[in-house]
C-alpha cells in the first residue's frame, strides 16, 4: 500500500466535557480539493486547527507523507491558512502583508519581491502592492489573504469558511478564482464550509461532518446518489422522507408499508433494519414522476396534489400521501405534465428502482 499524502488518523478532541471531534479518519491525496461540509458545531474547524497546529488533539495523529507533524510547531508546518474574517495586518500595505511569511522565513529582498509579485498576480491583484487593506473591498481583502497564504508555496492550504462574510455574487466569483488557483498551483486544499452548494461546486471529494464525526466521504455525485445515512441524504440536495414500517428485507433491499395500506418494494436499504421496525422512504423531487396511472407495483404511491409553484426553470408540485405526509415533485419548464395537473387531482408518484432510498430511524 502506498503512503497517503495526508492522513488524519483517529483524531479526537475534547474541550472539558465537550467532545468536539471523535474518530475523525481521512486520507487526502496530493493535489486534492477536499471539503469538510457540515452544520455549525460539527467539528470542522477543530479538525482544521489541529492540522494547522493551533490546537493539539486529545488522541490521534496527523501524518504528512507518512510522518507525524504533531510535534512540529505551527509556523514550521508549512501549511497555509485562510480564515473567515479578514486577518490582514491593517497597518501594512498589501505588498507587505503578502511579504510577511517570507520575512519571517528570512528570505532575501529580491526573492521576496519576485514571490510577492507572483502571488498577487495569481489572485489577480497585481498593481495593488501599495494599497492599504482598509481601502479594499471584502473580496479583495480575501484575495490578499489567499496570496499571503500561498506565497511560500505550501504543499497544503487550509481554508475555514473564507467566503461566508461575502455576498452571493462575490462569493461565486471568488469560488471560481479558488478553483482556478487550485488547478494552476496543484496545491492540496482542505476547505471548510456549511454551504452544500459551495462544497459541490469546489470539491473533488467532500467529507460530511455531523456531531464531531465524519458520516460519509465521497464525490458530490456519489453522496447525492448514494447517501449512506439519513443525515447525508438530508444535508445534500432536497428530499422528502416518508415514515413507514419495514415489511421485508432481502439483500439490502426492503419493502415498506404505510399507514394508508400502501406498500412499496425493492428499495435500497441503508443501515441494518429489522422487519417491523420504523423506517423512512427518501424521494428526491427531480427523481420522481407524476402519472395519472398507477406505476409498477413496487414503485408507486397514490397522492393528492396540494400546490403548484412556478419557479421559472421548473415548477414544484406539493403532493400529499394518503396518510398525510407531503413530498415535492420537480417538473422542469416545459414538462407536458405541468399543464395537465391542478390542485385536488388524485395522481400517482412513480420512480426508477434506484431513485428511492430507505433509512432506518435512529
Ligand atoms: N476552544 C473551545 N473551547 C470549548 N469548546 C470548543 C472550542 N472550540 C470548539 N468547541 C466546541 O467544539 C464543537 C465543534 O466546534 P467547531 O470545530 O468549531 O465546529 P464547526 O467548525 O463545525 O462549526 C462545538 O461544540 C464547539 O462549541
Ligand atoms: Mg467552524
Amino acid at each position: 500500500m502506498t503512503t497517503p499524502f495526508l492522513h488524519i488518523h483517529g483524531i479526537r478532541k475534547v474541550f472539558g466535557p465537550v467532545v468536539a471531534t471523535e474518530h475523525v479518519d481521512l486520507t487526502i491525496g496530493e493535489g486534492e480539493f477536499m471539503t469538510f461540509l457540515g452544520p455549525s458545531g460539527s467539528g470542522k474547524s477543530t479538525t482544521l486547527y489541529i492540522l494547522a497546529g493551533f490546537q493539539d488533539p486529545t488522541a490521534g495523529d496527523i501524518l504528512l507523507r507518512g510522518r507525524s507533524i504533531l510535534s512540529t510547531p505551527s509556523h514550521k508546518r508549512n501549511i497555509g491558512m485562510v480564515f473567515q474574517r479578514y486577518t490582514l495586518f491593517p497597518h501594512l500595505s498589501v505588498g507587505e502583508n503578502v511579504a510577511f511569511p517570507l520575512r519571517i522565513r528570512r528570505m532575501g529582498q529580491a526573492d521576496i519581491a519576485e514571490k510577492v509579485q507572483r502571488a498577487l498576480k495569481l489572485v489577480r491583484l497585481d498593481g495593488f502592492e501599495d494599497r492599504m487593506p482598509a481601502k479594499m473591498s471584502g473580496g479583495q481583502q480575501q484575495r490578499v489573504a489567499l496570496a499571503r497564504a500561498l506565497v511560500y508555496d505550501p504543499p497544503v492550504l487550509l481554508m475555514d469558511e473564507p467566503l461566508s462574510a461575502l455576498d452571493k455574487k462575490l462569493r461565486e466569483e471568488i469560488q471560481h478564482e479558488i478553483r482556478r488557483i487550485h488547478q494552476e498551483t496543484g496545491v492540496t486544499i482542505l476547505y471548510v464550509t456549511h454551504d452544500q452548494e459551495e462544497a459541490l461546486r469546489l470539491s473533488d471529494r467532500i467529507a460530511i461532518f455531523n456531531q464531531g464525526k465524519i458520516e460519509q466521504v465521497g464525490t458530490g455525485p456519489e453522496l447525492y446518489a448514494h447517501p449512506a445515512t439519513h443525515f447525508v441524504a438530508e444535508f445534500i440536495g432536497d428530499s422528502a422522507f416518508l415514515s413507514g414500517t419495514l415489511t421485508d428485507i432481502t439483500d439490502n433491499r426492503a419493502g415498506l408499508s404505510f399507514a394508508d395500506g400502501s406498500i412499496v418494494r425493492n428499495i435500497p436499504l441503508h443501515a441494518k433494519g429489522q422487519v417491523g421496525k420504523r423506517a423512512e422512504l427518501m424521494l428526491r423531487p427531480e427523481r420522481i414522476a407524476l402519472s395519472a396511472v398507477k406505476g409498477p407495483e413496487c414503485a408507486t404511491l397514490p397522492v393528492t396534489i396540494e400546490n403548484l409553484t412556478f419557479l421559472g426553470n421548473a415548477t414544484t408540485v406539493t403532493a400529499r400521501t394518503g396518510w398525510g405526509e407531503t413530498l415535492t415533485v420537480r417538473l422542469n419548464f416545459g414538462h407536458p405534465m405541468t399543464d395537465r395537473i391542478s390542485r385536488g387531482d388524485t395522481l400517482y408518484v412513480t420512480w426508477e428502482p434506484d431513485a428511492a432510498h430507505a433509512f432506518v430511524k435512529a
